[in-house]
């Protein structure tokens, strides 16, 4: 019965050191353009022609995928996609094959130096890269393309039930605080036909913003607006979204935003942070883990409802509700004081 025990743990525990395995295969597969081959190639030697790969090689990474569901053999040497492999294919809304990208480049490289972070409280990412991760995706336009990307694909997964979960009924102007390419106020938008909205980011991100907005069909009610919100938000919302803004930042830099939003609003206006709250209950651990990538990619945090309240009460704001959205991300309501 021991013996059973320790076996369980060690594969467990093996499992957990060897996770990187895992993401970088996956990673190479979405990076050369396999996944979305597969849709309709199934020969790895085929596969391996048209992406210039080792086809030996390439055969050993599709079986190792074959082991964590990702793909299936259907015949010696004949691949197909699993219904999660689907996830994978690119270019589809809440689709996973950007954060894959993601993980398997600059998340893993600045993850590669959590040691450094630990030791010297600095952020890893900027360790690694000599640049704070919004700079750098500034002068990354393809890995800023890949980012907006992945941000636009988990609303889209994440966030359908926001124009559900709050009323938005009563609201004349919306203001998305770094919102984006604006796939969430898009959704609240086509939502609420007589509600106007203003997306608000950095220029380099609402350049790309047109398109989604479009799809959506909300374009000629939405205004966007470049600049930054440790300077000033625009005014004259009545109601104000920060949806995964927070949880990028330390405290300080969260109450500056905070003071803007505050300085901006109406006084009969609501703030609504859409973010991961965390529970000292017994939690999934993807919540804690994200906890710790906003430490190594921003040198930010997920919080609990105690620090929510009490970083809202630093910036002239008082909290009213905690609403479930989806597994622990809530909208956290809040109103002027
Ligand atoms: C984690 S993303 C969240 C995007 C979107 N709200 C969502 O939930 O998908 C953070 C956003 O903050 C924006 N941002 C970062 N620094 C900013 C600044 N100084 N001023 C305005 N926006 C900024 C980024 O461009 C990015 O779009």
């Amino acid at each position: 019965m021991e013996t059973h025990m320790e076996t369980r743990y060690e594969f467990e525990l093996l499992e957990m050191i060897a996770a990187p395995w895992i993401s970088q295969s996956i990673y190479v597969a979405v990076k050369l353009g396999i996944i979305d081959l597969l849709t309709n190639v199934t020969s790895y030697k085929v596969l391996a022609q048209k992406v210039n790969a080792n086809p030996e090689v390439l055969y050993r990474v599709l079986q190792g995928l074959v082991s964590v569901g990702i793909v299936s053999e259907i015949h010696l040497g004949s691949f197909v996609l699993t219904e999660m492999g689907q996830l994978l294919v690119s270019g589809k809304p809440g689709k996973l094959s950007s954060l894959a990208l993601l993980w398997g480049e600059e998340f893993y490289q600045a993850w590669g130096n959590l040691l450094e972070t630990v030791q010297t409280g600095n952020t890893a990412f900027d360790s690694v890269y000599n640049t704070n991760f919004f700079e750098y995706l500034r002068n990354k336009p393809e890995v800023a393309r890949t980012f907006n990307d992945t941000m636009t694909g988990l609303t889209a997964l994440l966030y359908p039930k926001v124009p559900n979960t709050y009323d938005f009924s009563s609201y004349k102007r919306l203001v998305d605080v770094g919102g984006g390419c604006g796939a969430l106020i898009g959704l609240i938008l086509k939502a609420n036909p007589s509600l106007k909205g203003v997306l608000f980011d950095q220029s380099n991100v609402v350049t790309n913003a047109n398109s989604v907005l479009s799809d959506y069909g909300v374009l000629d009610r939405c205004e966007i607006v470049a600049g930054d919100f440790f300077e000033k938000v625009p005014a004259g919302g009545d109601i104000y979204l920060l949806s995964n803004i927070i949880h990028d930042w330390d405290n300080d830099q969260a109450v500056s935003i905070l003071k803007n939003c505050r300085r901006a609003i109406d006084e009969q206006g609501h703030l609504l942070l859409v973010e991961m709250v965390l529970s000292n209950e017994q939690e999934p651990k993807l919540a804690r883990m994200t906890d710790l990538n906003m430490l190594v990619l921003t040198g930010g945090r997920e919080r609990t409802q105690e620090e929510f309240t009490s970083l809202l009460s630093s910036s002239g704001f008082t909290l009213k509700r905690f609403l479930p959205i989806e597994q622990l991300i809530y909208i956290v309501e809040a109103v002027p004081n």
